[in-house]
């Protein structure tokens, strides 16, 4: 009897990094990617920041700990995918900490409050002088009048790491279709069939939907409240800026040396639904405020402007694992974590689809969390 395939709609960082871990397990996988991959989704232009203690939101204390843990498991994604790729260079780790600068008395008080919140989670930072923060980062501007050091957080090349996972999927036995739209997804009885395009069906063994910010062009799932949310950004020429070295952030901007020669000034937040338009207003800002950080920002060429669009749910939290729907399961609403929640969410999903094993304590990024409210809305009414 034909073994039909496991489908993954999406071929972003999430899509690949979950197909390459089903393969790896022995699963046969296709994956369906609206656009090209490894290059059009959010991924693409993301920065590659590995920063849970920088990023932690206050009362985020759950995907803090997610997020942690992910980091902690991506030596170990990186030692697989090493085995799996022979062409391209599988991305380093960086451990290289978090330098959250204070330029005005108004950031002072806000570093001062993020490190409390971090105290009281067990991962407080180290309050540093101006001058400390200097002797750290040469280049930091003599407006920085205090700093935040964060030791836990690290960075990858996050283009280099979606090249390797693709080259990896790949050579694991994965197929690939790209630019084909997933129109929608058939059930019968309560469990996930097929997907349609245009017209055709094709069978499966179950569905993954990592189609990130563009889930809503999909019928016959509930999209779970996912949101686009634009990012734009900025990468100048690096050199000499690549000898930064920390992840550098003030409140209003974030920069990251990449191993490429970028330097990326990130990242605008904007709710403009499905649209990557770049625009004069927030470059202007990130520029500005990149430069109020790092003078020599202002000599540097402009080598890429990018925007991307984050998947972002109701409460920005992953939505990872099986749903009401048999066989179909979700991958998304990574909103600013994609890159550091992939090696976590594709051995979640791997250990759900393949050995039915949920992970424990993980009801709080179930899909169930927005399907089964609108279930309890309609039985109401
Ligand atoms: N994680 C960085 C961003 O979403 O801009």
């Amino acid at each position: 009897m034909k073994e039909y395939p496991h489908i993954i709609i999406g071929g972003g960082i999430i899509g690949l990094s979950v197909g390459w871990q089903l393969l790896r397990a022995g699963i046969p996988v296709e994956i369906y990617e609206e656009y090209s991959a490894p290059r059009s989704g959010a991924g693409w232009n993301a920065a590659g920041m590995l920063a849970p203690q920088a990023e932690a939101g206050y009362e985020e204390e759950a995907l803090f700990n997610l997020c942690n843990q992910s980091l902690a498991l991506y030596e170990k994604f990186l030692e697989e995918l090493s085995e799996d790729v022979q062409k391209v260079v599988v991305p380093k780790l960086y451990k290289c900490g978090s330098l959250l600068v204070a330029v005005t008395s108004d950031d002072i008080k806000t570093l001062e409050r993020q490190n409390n919140f971090r105290t009281s989670i067990g991962y407080g930072g180290k309050m540093l002088r101006g001058s400390e923060a200097r002797e750290r980062e040469p280049l930091l501007s003599p407006k920085v009048k205090q700093a935040l050091y964060l030791e836990h957080d690290a960075q990858i090349n996050n283009r280099k790491l979606l090249e390797a996972l693709l080259e990896a999927f790949i050579n694991r036995g994965g197929i690939l279709h790209e630019h084909s739209h997933v129109d929608r997804i058939i059930s019968r009885n309560g469990i996930a069939e097929a997907i349609e395009i245009q017209g055709e069906q094709f069978q499966t063994s179950g569905i993954s939907v990592a189609a990130g910010a563009l889930i809503g062009k999909i019928s016959g799932i509930d999209s779970v409240g996912i949101r686009p949310v634009k990012g734009q950004m900025i990468s100048l020429k690096g050199d000499p800026l690549s000898q930064l070295q920390h992840l550098i952030r003030s409140p209003r901007v974030y920069i990251a040396a990449k191993d490429d020669d970028r330097l990326l000034i990130g990242a605008s937040v904007e709710e403009q639904g499905i649209s990557r338009s770049i625009t004069a207003g927030p470059i202007m800002e990130l520029l500005h405020y990149a430069w109020e950080v790092i003078p020599l920002v202002y000599e540097l060429e402009i080598s890429e402007l990018q925007s991307g669009l984050r998947p972002a749910s109701r409460d920005h939290c992953p939505i990872i694992g099986g749903s009401d729907i048999e066989k179909l399961f979700y991958a998304t609403g990574h909103y600013r974590n994609g890159i550091l929640l992939a090696p976590l969410t594709s051995y979640a999903l791997r250990n759900e689809i393949v050995y039915g094993k949920k992970m424990e304590r993980f009801e709080e990024f179930s899909p169930q969390r927005f399907t089964n409210k609108t279930k309890i809305v309609e039985e109401i009414v």
